[in-house]
């Protein structure tokens, strides 16, 4: 029982706390055992605004995933997200001095250390370093430098920093909840494992998880990220205007978005249709139309489309065209959103579930789950980084290559 090799990730969501477990077989194939998910309470647009209701839907969501798979839960991955995470480019250099000048793994470490040790806004720290390019003595694009020959090793890193005290609170939610951290991951990377296929991540590719208080934008070219963005906007903003604009409960509205929702025209229901809706302070039934409901949600959705577009755009490497653009997250569920999305972009768009593993139910194949499924893959690069002997200290393990370009290492606090 000891030797099970089991995965737990935690995504701490503004609608929703799930918690999915995998075993790792033998094989390094990872199973999907069971899930636990209950609507979040305590948690908005990403980060902790109510300690107590917070710990109480972890342990709900952990209570939920333990009956599903019969196993006790200690540990988790848990993913942070939130609009005060800023990504910053950095460098380093370092002159190599071994025999032949070949680069060894301290090499990349010290350089990577020096990339890193930049002055910090204060109050923030770095969650990850994402390595984004390698210069050996002047030339440029080298993946993976280690077993070459070169005097000067320069690298190019991207940091992804958060609020130490939203970080530390989210730690302390998962603590309290009586579990250990193993490792805190940026949201959006975790939805990067999960979401993307190799050939868009080497092409070149920008993803949108729109959530429902938050949507983070990721843009990823050659393997790596250049830029990431949480942006305090999401599907919740839709249920919040449709609340106002139509004067019924959140409640009320969000049903009303789930069941007839959408942003493409249908003149047919448009003309026949009648949706019920209860409003605050009236006793009688009242009916409104799509196109009633369409005018509310489509000014919305086009402005959190755009707004993220425009944040994309700031990165050069999202101005490609052939940069092509998924979605997910349960805010791009909307039916016509990646329509208006791919008119919007002029890209094609691509509506992302998690890829295919073993156990993965119909449920989990939702975009909503992409990021609960990507943690269970940094979970299990992290474990193989440690079984290769990367320490908690920050040493790199001899599988680095494909850590490095896929998620980048744990930053050290
Ligand atoms: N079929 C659907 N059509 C429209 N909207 C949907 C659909 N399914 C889910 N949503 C919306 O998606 C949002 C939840 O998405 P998700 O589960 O990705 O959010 P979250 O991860 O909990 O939030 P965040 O990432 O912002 O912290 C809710 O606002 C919900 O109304
Ligand atoms: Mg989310």
């Amino acid at each position: 029982m000891n030797e099970r090799k089991i995965i737990v990730g935690l995504d701490l969501g503004s609608h929703r706390v799930s918690a999915l477990v995998a075993e790792v077989e033998e094989s390094g194939a990872r199973r999907v055992l069971g899930l636990g998910t209950v609507p979040s309470e305590g948690i908005r647009k990403g980060v902790v605004v109510g300690f107590e209701p917070a710990v109480d839907s972890v342990r709900r969501a952990i209570e939920e995933a333990e009956r599903a798979c019969g196993l006790e839960i200690r540990s988790v991955y848990p993913c942070v997200t939130g609009d005060h995470f800023r990504a910053i480019r950095s460098e380093g250099v370092h002159a190599t001095e071994g025999p032949g000048r070949e680069i060894h793994e301290e090499d990349l470490e010290q350089v990577i250390r020096v990339a890193r040790s930049l002055q910090l806004p204060s109050g923030y720290r770095i969650l990850h370093t994402l390595p984004t390019d390698f210069i050996l003595d002047s030339r440029k694009g080298i993946k993976d430098p280690v077993g070459m020959t070169g005097t000067r090793l320069q690298a190019e890193v991207l940091l992804l920093l958060g609020e130490s005290s939203v970080l530390d609170n989210t730690e302390k939610v998962v603590e309290r909840a009586g579990l250990s951290v193993e490792g805190m991951v940026f949201s959006p990377l975790a939805t990067a494992l999960a979401a993307l296929q190799d050939a868009e991540r080497e092409e070149g590719v920008i993803m949108m998880d729109i959530g429902a208080g938050t949507t983070e934008i990721l843009v990823i070219r050659e393997g790596a990220a250049r830029h990431a963005e949480v942006l305090p906007l999401g599907s919740a903003n839709i249920t919040r205007d449709l609340s106002i604009g139509l004067n019924t409960s959140l409640e009320d509205a969000e049903r009303l978005k789930l069941d007839h929702g959408m942003i493409h025209r249908d003149d047919a229901t448009d003309e026949e249709m009648r949706v019920p809706i209860r409003q605050v302070g009236r006793e009688e039934e009242r009916f409104v139309t799509p196109k009633t409901l369409r005018s509310i949600i489509e000014p919305r959705v086009q402005e959190l489309l755009e707004i993220a577009w425009e944040r994309a755009l700031s990165c050069s490497a999202a101005r490609r065209p052939t940069s092509n653009v998924v979605l997910c997250g349960g805010g791009s569920l909307l039916p016509g959103l990646s329509d208006l999305a791919s008119q919007l972009f002029e890209r094609s768009v691509r509506l992302a579930s998690p890829l295919q593993q073993q156990g993965l139910t119909a449920e989990l194949q939702n975009p909503r789950y992409t990021p609960t499924v990507g943690l269970l893959q940094y979970g299990y690069r992290h474990l193989t980084q440690q079984r290769d002997g990367a320490g908690d200290k920050g040493r790199l393990g001899g599988n680095l290559k494909r850590w490095l370009r896929s998620v980048g290492r744990k930053g050290q606090k």
